[in-house]
């Protein structure tokens, strides 16, 4: 997946395609290109391989001439290594056809050896490069019209894709098609963007349009016409973005991911707001769906990566508050074994760009057998979203750092309010039970604040006495085991550092035997007020690990005295009421990932390998 942007209007095109692909680095970074139609109506075109500061610091090397129509690509690798040759844009029709792509082409290899035995030459080891080629021969088919050449060409493509096109022989027109992969339009004065997400374009529009599915959009400096692939105009949803471009920024911050830790607690409370009254849950966007809520008799949740860990944690939540039984399913495995659902099933997604093609995949095979379908997502306009029947917003803001954080607890602060909904709506939840609820999460987003002021110094001295460390264990119960996972992911994922997250009941059926003198062990420990039964057992857990000579941080709530002797390091959070508890035990665990990925002078914000976006399967 790879991040797309495009240009129609009176400035120079280069520093708009620039800045939106600055934006757009999160879906992927491994080789970046723009195409510029030149003053002199021209074609340009500049691409290379590694990260965004490298096109960029050869453009300022050797000069591209500007012009007012452009498009950009920021790239993360499927089909072809991350070199020169494999970056977008790729050119056809003599160099005079510029195209760009995100998806994945999956007959290009039928096409492919379909145009080199008509003797079409190729560049590159990409998909792309076949659209691009087809689009070439389309557009001359076309007698030069580049929207009839899509026309022609999206029907032959199977598999994913967002394109994007221009031709020499018509500049002031970018042409886009989208099936199964994101594509926003942004509405200027004069100008006109396309871009993966509104990312590409904030800085310049708040206003947007959204592309459905199978549509094609053509942009000139004054217009924008949308038809869907037979070429039968379209009506497109209009929307405002809700944040402006200083919310994507840095802002003085060592990385986006310090920023969107510190932001934790305004991500809880902003996904609260409106959606509080008389001390109970009322979720105006799951309303139409109230009947159907009181006639389900399960619950599916669907997402990927730390996503699927706060749905463990909703879990929780959704049957003890709405008494409706619930399963998690990571979204790729889903609809691989044909899973039993039907019109009483409800499937709840979780995502927050609302574009990992797994996690759509998954919505649209729940549709199709009839499950009723929610979504929760951060990012307005996405496909899931408007693949569901109800969304949920978190809104958590935009989040750039690659891992998730903010969003998490966003994600979960969301799913404690739908259980509360649908809880009411089922009879299951009274005023005053929904009030203590209500309270206990109102109270998150200060607790929160508390825990990155008091510990955030000492977990950043405590990981960088661990920049050696090569493996940690993490250790949960209840709601502490996903909690665990998603520790241990963050840590994979930000200092590339060998973590497993157990339920700290299993470790005595294999786990315990990776335990050696000095192993790093992170243990969630419940609270000993809540639930005494769990926290001796928990307690109990750490004192079979210490007695093989782990090194156990835990990671308890103020005034829990029985840990002090047991363990090496505490990292304390305030009370709060069991359910609650993982919204804060996380903190440390996100603030610990990130520390010691600095510590390793890793690139916190773009972990290799990584894509924040996921949008092929
Ligand atoms: C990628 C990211 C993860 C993220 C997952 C799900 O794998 O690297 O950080 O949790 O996708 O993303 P989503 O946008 O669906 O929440």
């Amino acid at each position: 997946m790879c991040g797309i942007v495009g240009y129609v209007g009176p400035r120079p095109s280069q520093a708009i395609l620039l800045a939106g692909l600055a934006r757009l680095e999160y879906r992927g970074y491994d080789s970046a290109g723009i195409a510029v139609i030149d003053g002199d109506g021209d074609l340009g075109m500049r691409k290379r391989a590694g990260k965004l500061g490298v096109l960029r610091d050869d453009l300022e090397a050797t000069a591209l001439a500007d012009g007012t129509t452009g498009i950009g690509h920021t790239r993360w690798a499927t089909h072809g290594g991350p070199t020169d040759d494999n970056a977008h844009p790729h050119l056809a029709d003599d160099d005079r056809l510029a195209v760009i792509h995100n998806g994945i082409i999956e007959n290009f290899s039928e096409l492919k050896s379909e145009l080199v035995a008509a003797g079409c030459t190729f560049h590159s080891e990409t998909d792309t490069e076949v659209a691009a080629v087809l689009l070439g021969r389309a557009y001359r088919d076309a007698e030069g019209d580049l929207t009839e050449a899509f026309r022609r060409v999206v029907g032959r493509l199977e598999g994913a894709f967002t394109l994007l096109a221009m031709h020499e022989d018509h500049p002031g027109l970018v042409v886009g098609a989208r099936r199964n992969s994101p594509l926003v339009i942004g509405l200027g004065k004069d100008e006109n963007f396309l871009g993966s997400d509104v990312a590409a374009f904030v800085e310049h529009t708040r206003s947007a349009l959204a592309i459905g599915q199978d549509q094609i959009v053509a942009i000139t400096p004054q217009a924008v016409t949308v038809t869907d692939f037979a070429g039968q105009a379209v009506d497109v949803e209009p929307f405002e973005v809700t944040w402006d471009a200083s919310a994507a920024d840095k802002g003085g911050w060592s990385s986006f991911m310090a920023k969107e830790i510190a932001e934790e607690p305004e991500a809880v409370r902003n996904t609260l707001l409106g959606r509080i009254h008389d001390a109970g849950v009322v979720i105006g966007e799951l309303e139409p769906l109230d009947d159907a809520f009181t006639r389900i008799s399960r619950v599916i949740v669907v997402a990927c990566g730390t996503a699927a860990y706060a749905g463990a944690v909703g879990k929780y939540a959704i049957e003890q508050w709405a008494r409706v039984p619930v399963d998690v399913e990571l979204a790729h495995e889903f609809r691989y074994r044909d899973p039993v659902i039907g019109p009483d099933t409800l499937v709840v997604s979780i995502s927050q760009s609302g574009e990992t093609m797994d996690t759509l995949m998954a919505v649209k095979y729940a549709r199709e057998r009839g499950a009723r379908t929610v979504s929760i997502c951060n990012t307005q306009g996405a496909t899931i979203p408007r693949e569901s029947d109800a969304i949920v917003y978190t809104h958590a803001g935009p989040e750039v750092a690659v891992a998730s954080t903010k969003a998490f607890v966003a994600q979960i602060t969301a799913l404690y309010l739908f259980a509360m909904h649908v809880g009411r709506v089922r009879g299951e939840l009274d005023a005053a039970a929904s009030a203590g609820l209500v309270a206990e999460l109102e109270a998150v987003p200060e607790k929160i604040s508390t825990i990155i002021e008091r510990e955030q110094t000492r977990i950043e001295q405590l990981a960088h006495w661990m920049t050696d460390t090569r493996s940690v264990l993490f250790l949960g119960r209840h709601v502490g085991y996903p909690i665990a996972m998603e520790g241990a992911l963050k840590l994979k994922e930000l200092a590339y550092i060998h973590a497993e997250g157990f339920a700290a009941g299993e470790l005595k059926h294999g786990p315990i035997a990776l335990i050696e003198p000095g192993q790093p062990v992170i243990v969630i420990v419940p609270s000993p007020r809540e639930s005494a039964l769990l926290h001796a057992k928990v307690v109990s857990n750490i004192e079979e690990i210490r007695a093989r000579g782990a090194r156990v941080i835990a990671i308890a709530e103020e005034g829990d005295a029985a840990v002090l002797p047991k363990a090496d390091e505490v990292l304390r959070i305030p009370l709060a009421g069991p359910l609650f508890e993982p919204l804060l035990a996380v903190v440390p665990l996100h603030i610990f990932a990130m520390a010691l990925s600095t510590s390793k002078g890793l690139d916190v914000d773009q972990p290799r390998n990584l894509a924040k976006s996921v949008t092929v399967e």
